[in-house]
């Protein structure tokens, strides 16, 4: 379908064939733009910025690029081309054609999941919304804006959804999705990792790689789902989430060639002297690694789950890549977890396959997070230093789940309270790693500079040269 940019909220899906709906969210747009005002990007509001906008969902020609001031951005509303004939690829429906209304007695449980990845999007651009202060290049600038106004409009795609499927309390909660904050002590954002601060680069390059990937394993668990106009809007989203996923790996990896190309100047593997030439160091970037990492590993849930469980049977939620696996209903199959026990340390205990869904996500989230691990530990391999990153154990520094304060050192071994407080700071970020990595932080503006922190990227967006004035201040 054509998209036609002169309705006031964009869209393939015929808004204007709906007027109830239409007024809906048309009486929805200026509490976004509100919210965007003051929870969005600090400043740079009057800023020309060359963005990328989705105008369709073509596989070849579904975006435009070019200078946009982000209040003027065109947040619109584009599912993935509809599959008349799809049936429902797992669990008890098995077999029957997909949802396209919602269920009576599924509603309330869709609405929770649809409402819990709504509040993600909007929550990650509260988080970030003072990085533009310190940013290390206009190139890293804009690719802060990007993101932040694609997350923009992934809240759009739930909040269609909301409003399109779930009448008054849709409404109701759309507005909602507005109203709670990242970090807020009275109305904080509904999952934990949404609720810290993101005040560097350094965490801002962990957070797209690490959470924005958990997102990615959400997103691409809800395109299997039985409600096809869910399943249809995350495919799509998945399109725009796979840039933010390279914002980070690419982030991750320009610090590291910075941080060896100190080590090669200055003929040391030393930590100190890499912090005094001003880059950082491997271990404090290995700090920030299992951090960010064992606090996304939280939001998959608890390994032990019903509510998974209840997800997977009912359609509403499938695993990533279903048609991967050979077996879509999952009855009567057991999965070996293991978990802490007092008694006896670690042991394995056999549970039902549907109940271990988290987990059965959580572990092949991990194993496409090894993935940046492999391409950077090659690069320091190359540059001939024998120190290697690593992903920690997902039993280390986990809050939610079975490993839910048991005290672990990052290669999952139990350690004692007293132990654990003993070595923290070797495992996670200290304060004093935190006010250096602050220190770092000073804006660079000048177009093809790069703060002295980062190495330059190999190449610029869209074909343009690295030193583009991609943000005109
Ligand atoms: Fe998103
Ligand atoms: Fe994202």
């Amino acid at each position: 379908m054509a998209i036609n940019y002169s309705e006031k909220i964009p869209n393939n899906v015929n808004l204007t064939g709906d007027r109830t709906l239409q007024r809906a969210l048309e009486h929805w747009q200026p509490k976004f733009l509100e919210w965007w005002r003051t929870m969005g990007p600090s400043d740079f509001a009057a800023a020309d910025i060359y963005l990328r906008t989705a105008v369709g969902v073509d596989a070849a020609g579904w975006a435009s690029y070019g200078q946009v001031r982000m209040p003027d951005y065109r947040w619109g509303i584009f599912l993935a081309d509809a599959d008349p004939a799809r049936t429902i690829g797992f669990g008890d429906h098995m077999g029957e054609p997909a949802w396209q209304q919602v269920p009576g007695e599924y509603r309330s449980p869709l609405r929770r999941l649809i409402v819990t990845q709504g509040d993600t999007e909007p929550a990650s651009v509260e988080q970030q919304r003072l990085l533009g202060h310190s940013c290390p290049s206009l190139y890293d600038l804009r690719n802060l804006f990007q993101i932040n106004v694609e997350e923009g409009r992934h809240l759009w795609a739930m909040v269609y959804l909301l409003h399109a499927y779930f009448g008054r309390d849709g409404r109701e909660e759309a507005e909602e999705l507005l109203e709670r904050h990242s970090g807020d002590a009275d109305k904080p954002r509904i999952l934990g990792t949404f609720n810290e601060p993101v005040t560097d680069w350094l965490s801002f390059f962990m957070f797209t790689y690490f959470t924005d990937r958990d997102g990615k394993y959400q997103l691409k668990s809800l395109a299997e789902s039985a409600f096809d106009p869910l399943a249809r809007t995350t495919r799509f989203m998945l399109t725009e989430e796979a840039h933010h996923m390279f914002v980070g790996e690419t982030g991750l990896s320009r610090v590291i060639k910075r941080a060896l190309e100190v080590m090669t100047e200055l003929r040391t593997d030393d930590p100190a002297a890499v912090r005094n030439a001003g880059a950082i160091d491997l271990p404090t970037f290995q700090r920030y690694l299992n951090f960010w990492f064992s606090s996304s590993l939280d939001l998959f849930g608890s390994e032990v789950s019903s509510n998974a469980a209840s997800s997977f049977a009912t359609g509403l939620k499938g695993r990533p890549d279903e048609s991967q696996y050979e077996d879509h209903r999952c009855v009567h199959v057991a999965f070996q977890l293991a978990q802490p026990d007092a008694a006896r340390g670690i042991t394995t205990e056999s549970i039902p396959l549907r109940n271990a869904m988290n987990e059965v996500l959580r572990t092949s989230y991990v194993r496409d997070c090894e993935l940046g691990l492999k391409r950077w530990n090659r690069q320091l391999e190359r540059a001939g230093t024998a120190q290697r990153l690593k992903l920690p154990s997902p039993r280390f520094h986990r809050a939610i789940g079975v490993w839910a304060g048991v005290h672990c050192d990052p290669d999952g071994a139990l350690v004692d309270e007293s132990e654990f407080r003993r070595r923290e700071g070797e495992w996670l970020p200290t304060e004093g790693d935190r006010a250096f990595v602050q220190s770092l932080m000073q804006q660079v503006i000048a177009p093809g500079r790069m703060a002295g922190w980062i190495a330059p990227p190999e190449r610029g967006i869209n074909s343009l040269p690295i030193e583009y004035d991609y943000v005109r201040l």
